[in-house]
């Protein structure tokens, strides 16, 4: 993770204007994020997240307030400006996917650089290569109907890296998988973490925010509170063992095979009973 900012957002507020009514989805939100980190953004329905992840996209425009990104002053950018910016830096995940039904694995993948105008002849490799990569080299002409819900997530993911972005967003990327399936693609969101791309991921599930490094609760649409997760308790989250097993296997501990519960006694079988 470096020291400098990818997201500089200071006074940040969203109203959606419904005629009679007027929905105050941020209330003055300064958040900075620095480039290469992970960041989970949790909080109660309705609190604002999806608000605040579409507009860190370029996905929407906040209605008050500035957003730097990569240096660059976001808020004052054209639709076509922030369209680029989309395309070239930002990759995204949604709950339910988002792909498009009549599009085989491949062509679903090159979807963002169709935007960009380029030929699917000229990028299949670099498409093909990265259903590869999330595990889905035989099943590249499946449409989505044909595929499980955490392939389908898999393609989402594969999507997102097409432009090798800088950043990548995801809003509740494991909501709709089983936590197995959760599990892979959280994996690969690790994975993406390792490579030195910066991660916002929107989670319900303390689980899910464990595997960051940061956590950012909003309420009411301002940020409530934050935690900084220790490098401990992240491994411990993305082995999916508790902490406790964790310190067991630090140099100066108790050691791999002794558990303080008594002999025969793993740490995560003690937890799980
Ligand atoms: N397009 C829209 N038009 C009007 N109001 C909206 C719109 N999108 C969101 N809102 C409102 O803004 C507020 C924040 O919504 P947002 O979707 O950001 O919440 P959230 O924290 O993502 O919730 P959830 O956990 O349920 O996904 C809510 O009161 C919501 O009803
Ligand atoms: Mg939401």
């Amino acid at each position: 993770m470096s020291d400098k900012a990818i997201i500089q957002i200071n006074a940040m507020t969203k109203v959606y204007d419904l005629g009679q009514v007027k929905v105050h989805a941020l209330n003055g939100v300064d958040i900075d994020i620095r480039e290469g980190s992970y960041v989970a953004l949790m909080g109660p329905s309705g609190s604002g997240k999806s608000t605040l992840l579409n507009i860190l996209g370029c996905l929407d425009r906040p209605t008050a307030g500035s957003y730097r990104l990569g240096g660059e002053d976001v808020s004052a950018m054209s639709d076509r400006q922030l369209s680029n910016i989309r395309g070239q830096r930002i990759g995204f995940i949604f709950q339910s996917y988002n792909l498009i039904p009549q599009l085989n694995v491949v062509e679903n993948i090159h979807v963002p650089l169709f935007y960009q105008g380029k030929d699917i002849r000229t990028c299949y490799d670099h498409c093909a290569r990265l259903a590869a990569k999330v595990g889905l080299s035989d099943r590249l002409d499946h449409r989505p109907m044909q595929l499980s819900g955490g392939q389908q997530q898999r393609v989402a993911v594969a999507r997102s890296l097409v432009n090798n972005p800088l950043m990548v967003l995801a809003d509740e990327p494991t909501g709709n998988l089983d936590s197995t399936t959760g599990e892979e693609i959280l994996a690969l969101l690790d994975e993406l973490h390792a490579d030195g791309r910066t991660i916002i991921i929107v989670t319900h599930d303390p689980k899910v925010a464990m595997r960051a490094q940061r956590v950012i609760h909003m309420k009411d649409g301002v940020v409530d509170r934050e935690d900084f997760k220790t490098a401990p308790e992240r491994v411990a989250a993305q082995s999916g063992h508790s902490g406790l097993l964790f310190k067991m296997i630090l140099p100066g501990s108790l050691g791999p095979n002794v558990s303080p519960y008594g002999a025969g006694t793993t740490g995560a079988e003690t937890e799980a009973s």
